[in-house]
């Protein structure tokens, strides 16, 4: 993770902090569309793809988590949201279409600068090793602000310690040090503080706790959730900790070998998964109560780049329910219930299930007019 704008070497924020020019009353959440995303990177073996055409809509207003194994391509997808995925890496084909800027991945040059800036807070995956080591965190959000236009400097850093204070720092002490008198975690505090400050309506986190211990993780993830319904954000929460989705999110995209494989509710998803993948992900996760004998772990493994197969279901060497049709044809997303699923199983029982439904109603529509004609 990194705190820095990959384009401009400045940290992706809004030009308007609260008490500068205009506070949160004047922000919108905006909805993002994702729409048949494909990203490649350029690998010995040739390009090869690490999202494979992927679809997400995310709700004006919500907290989103994306959860997934180690190389799903959560990062990727967050990148992308930034038009910001960089050599090895291109995005080859699709759609970002964001409230308030249009496809992203038409922009270019200054007009992407201006957009992060006014639009998107980001923290990075392993933001806390990204700090300039020779300025003082008081300093480079001095500069990130004025590279956003924010023109009242006492504003900024009163948000910015009031932010840090939140979070269970010493706001002063810490806009007074440098990178290496704060540590990991305090650092990855700095991170989430410097995405927050500059009141950006859309806010990606990827992995914003992972270096916190319990305690402070619970903290930040309280603050994240206050600040996201004081300042009315669409906020979008990348991490591999299904416990930590389950806090804080709304809504929950389950990622598997660069595909959206389950996309709803979070507590329908968690509470009853449809996937396959998301039901073995739920089974995974070790219970502190109960019998826990009952985690099983997935078998296998997830696909990499070179493994992931090129035709059919990318799941189905772990699934349980692999059938014919799945080793030749690519799943599409469908809706079930309040929810997105793409899984030839569970496409073929909703269909079943619909077609039983019908046959109820046409039944009860004859008895009817039986009835009626008696
Ligand atoms: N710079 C790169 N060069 C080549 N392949 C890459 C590069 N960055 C990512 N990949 C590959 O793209 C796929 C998706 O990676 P990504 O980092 O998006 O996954 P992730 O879900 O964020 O994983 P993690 O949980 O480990 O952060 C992986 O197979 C990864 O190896
Ligand atoms: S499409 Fe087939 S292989 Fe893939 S998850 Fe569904 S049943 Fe399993
Ligand atoms: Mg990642």
């Amino acid at each position: 993770m990194t705190t820095t704008s990959p384009e401009t070497g400045g940290h992706p924020g809004a030009p308007s902090p609260p008490g500068l020019a205009g506070g949160p009353g004047d922000m919108t959440a905006p909805g993002v569309r994702v729409r048949d995303l494909v990203v490649v990177y350029r690998t010995p073996l040739g390009e090869l793809p690490a999202l494979g055409g992927v679809s997400l809509t995310i709700e004006p207003g919500t907290i989103t988590g994306i959860v997934g194994e180690s190389g799903s391509g959560k990062s990727t997808l967050a990148l992308s949201l930034l038009n910001a995925v960089q050599p090895p890496g291109r995005i080859s084909a699709g759609s970002v279409e964001i409230d308030g800027l249009g496809n992203v991945l038409e922009l270019g040059g200054d007009d992407l600068r201006q957009a992060r800036g006014r639009h998107l807070g980001y923290v990075f995956q392993a933001a806390q090793n990204s700090l300039n080591p020779l300025k003082t965190v008081g300093k480079q959000l001095l500069d990130l602000g004025r590279s956003h236009g924010a023109d009242d400097p006492r504003a900024l850093v009163r948000d910015a310690r009031s932010l840090l204070e939140r979070m269970g720092l010493d706001g002063a002490r810490v806009l007074d040090s440098h990178q290496h008198q704060l540590s990991g975690g305090m650092r990855q505090r700095v991170g989430i503080m410097l995405a927050l400050v500059l009141n950006a309506q859309l806010v990606i986190l990827d992995e914003p706790t992972t270096a916190l211990d319990m305690i402070t993780q619970a903290t930040i993830l309280r603050i994240v959730r206050e600040v996201h319904k004081e300042r009315g954000l669409t906020t979008l929460m990348v991490t591999h900790d299904i416990g930590v989705a389950a806090e804080v999110t709304d809504r929950l995209a389950v990622m598997y070998g660069g595909r959206v494989v389950e996309h709803g509710p979070t507590m329908d998803v968690i509470g009853a998964p449809s996937h396959p993948y998301t039901q073995g992900l739920i089974r995974a996760i070790p219970r502190l109560s109960g019998d826990t004998a009952e985690a099983r772990a997935l078998p296998g493994r997830p696909p990499t780049l070179g493994t992931l197969p090129a035709g059919g279901c990318v799941f189905r060497e772990r699934c349980p329910l692999r059938m014919d049709v799945c080793e030749t044809v690519e799943p599409p997303p469908v809706l079930v219930d309040r929810r997105t699923v793409a899984c030839h199983a569970v496409a073929g029982a909703r269909q079943e299930r619909v077609v039983r439904e019908e046959r109820v109603v046409r039944e009860q529509e004859r008895v009817g007019r039986e009835e009626e004609r008696a």
